[in-house]
């Protein structure tokens, strides 16, 4: 462990992304108020997913890893969170049952609420207000209220992550991931279309592996396997003073954790390597991700390497890459090549989404299927090129109907983009493209 690191020592180096908050005592107030609020996780949980992780960087499983690009104060209902879990339970069967490799699930979700900017401010005819960084920090209303950053959202943001978490955990342990329900997970929307249906197909063979094993005395509902699920949290852990604040000593092991969620990770504009992000996560115990995006040198991600995994422990680190479907063949292999050679035991995963947004003539930032799944191929190809393993896909997703990106089976055009355009930041797949994807990922998982 560094001696140099403590959860504060982050407050020393230059610090990207960080809201201008309005009142510094109501801030230290806020803060000293989360600094005594029980952790949301705990640090053997956050050891288990490392160790589930681990098996990602050997080869011997796969990451699914999805939800929000960024959670809601107001959206915020029972359903919509089971509804997130149905469509990535559902994404994980598919996967699972088509190429036999495991599924390591971890939502985007129970702390999502900060977004990083490209600009501080936004101008709207003639009127300068701060941008909208997610709920944790503002509101997304363009009046100088709603954008002002106020401290209390930060409390917010952890209450609504605890009841979130709490459900998460209720649904994933509680009898709801019971393989027995795989039918139950398929929406109404869903279920009656052609990736409905396709699925309908798994979930009728898992039914009948289900009543070969009861048959032979083996019964979901006594089997844990069977029975309940793991869904690990993660969000971009970008608001330092959060972070800061839900930072604590594990009594086990004296070391720290970052227990605001399981998995915490850089994202693409906050990994400079000496930067308070990259930091203040060098010294938690979670397993961390770093995204890395087409401007990133070799040097660089092997410089992250060192940083944030010096101790090359498999599964601590994550490489979740976002080049755009045109950038991945070229950008990508190097990478790969240069950490092979340099030993890092790296689980790579796909972020098929950042890389590949762009306005459409509507106005509306928006992301075509064909180039998430043209930028998913793209990562296939470039590991089986370098004979690493493509470990994972990272996902911004709802189990909502909502048209934000565009095409997949029904075919979203801009037109059709204005019907249900909820998010509040990213456009994200809805149930149906999110399954159509999950097939199309297991058909490249099962290329020899
Ligand atoms: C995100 O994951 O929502 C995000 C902002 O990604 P990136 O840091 O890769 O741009
Ligand atoms: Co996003």
């Amino acid at each position: 462990m560094n001696p140099q690191w403590s959860p504060t020592s982050w407050r020393q180096f230059p610090v990207v992304q960080q809201p201008a908050w309005a009142d510094p005592v109501e801030l230290d107030a806020a803060v000293g108020v989360l600094s005594t609020l029980p952790p949301l996780v705990f640090a053997g949980e956050a050891r288990k997913l490392t160790a589930d992780l681990a098996r990602v960087a050997g080869g011997r499983a796969f990451l699914l890893q999805a939800g929000d690009c960024a959670e809601s104060f107001d959206s915020f209902s029972a359903d919509s969170i089971r509804d997130k879990l149905k469509v990535i339970l559902q994404m994980a069967v598919v996967l699972m049952y088509s190429s036999g490799v495991p599924v390591v699930k971890v939502g985007r979700i129970a702390g999502q609420f900060a977004k990083p900017r490209s600009a501080d401010d936004e101008t709207i005819d003639g009127v300068t207000l701060p941008s909208f960084r997610g709920h944790m920090v503002n509101d997304i209303a363009f009046d100088a209220g709603a954008r002002r950053a106020d401290p209390q959202r930060l409390l917010t943001a952890y209450h609504q992550s605890a009841s979130t978490l709490n459900l998460v955990r209720a649904f994933a342990k509680g009898g709801f991931g019971d393989l027995s329900r795989v039918h139950a997970w398929n929406q109404e929307f869903v279920a009656s279309s052609a990736e409905g249906q396709r699925y309908e197909e798994v979930a009728a063979g898992i039914d009948r592996t289900l009543r070969f094993m009861a048959a032979c005395g083996i019964d979901t509902e006594s089997t844990p396997q069977l029975h309940t699920v793991d869904v690990a949290t993660s969000h971009e852990a970008l608001i330092l003073g959060y972070e800061e604040a839900l930072t604590r000593q594990d009594s086990l092991t004296g070391d720290w954790y970052d227990c605001s969620a399981h998995m915490l990770w850089i994202g693409e504009r906050t990994r400079q390597l000496d930067g308070a992000h990259v930091h203040f996560l060098s010294g938690v115990g979670n397993p961390l991700g770093c995204k890395v995006g087409p401007s990133v040198t070799t040097d660089e991600v092997l410089a992250l390497c060192e940083a944030l995994n010096p101790d090359r422990i498999p599964g601590r680190l994550t490489l979740i890459t976002r080049m755009g479907a045109e950038n991945i063949a070229s950008t990508l292999p190097p990478l790969l090549r240069a950490v092979k050679e340099a030993g890092h035991p790296v689980a790579w995963t796909c972020d098929p989404m950042h890389g590949n947004t762009f306005t459409a003539p509507s106005g509306r930032k928006t992301r075509h299927f064909d180039a998430v799944l043209a930028e998913i191929a793209g990562f296939f190809r470039a590991h089986r090129e370098v004979g690493t393993w493509p470990g994972g896909v990272h996902i911004e997703l709802t189990g909502d109907n909502v048209t934000e990106c565009l095409g997949g089976a029904e075919e979203i055009l801009d037109a059709d983009l204005g019907t249900r355009y909820e998010t509040m930041c990213d456009p994200r797949l809805n149930g149906r493209q999110s399954l159509d994807l999950a097939f199309r990922v297991a058909e490249l998982l099962q290329q020899p």
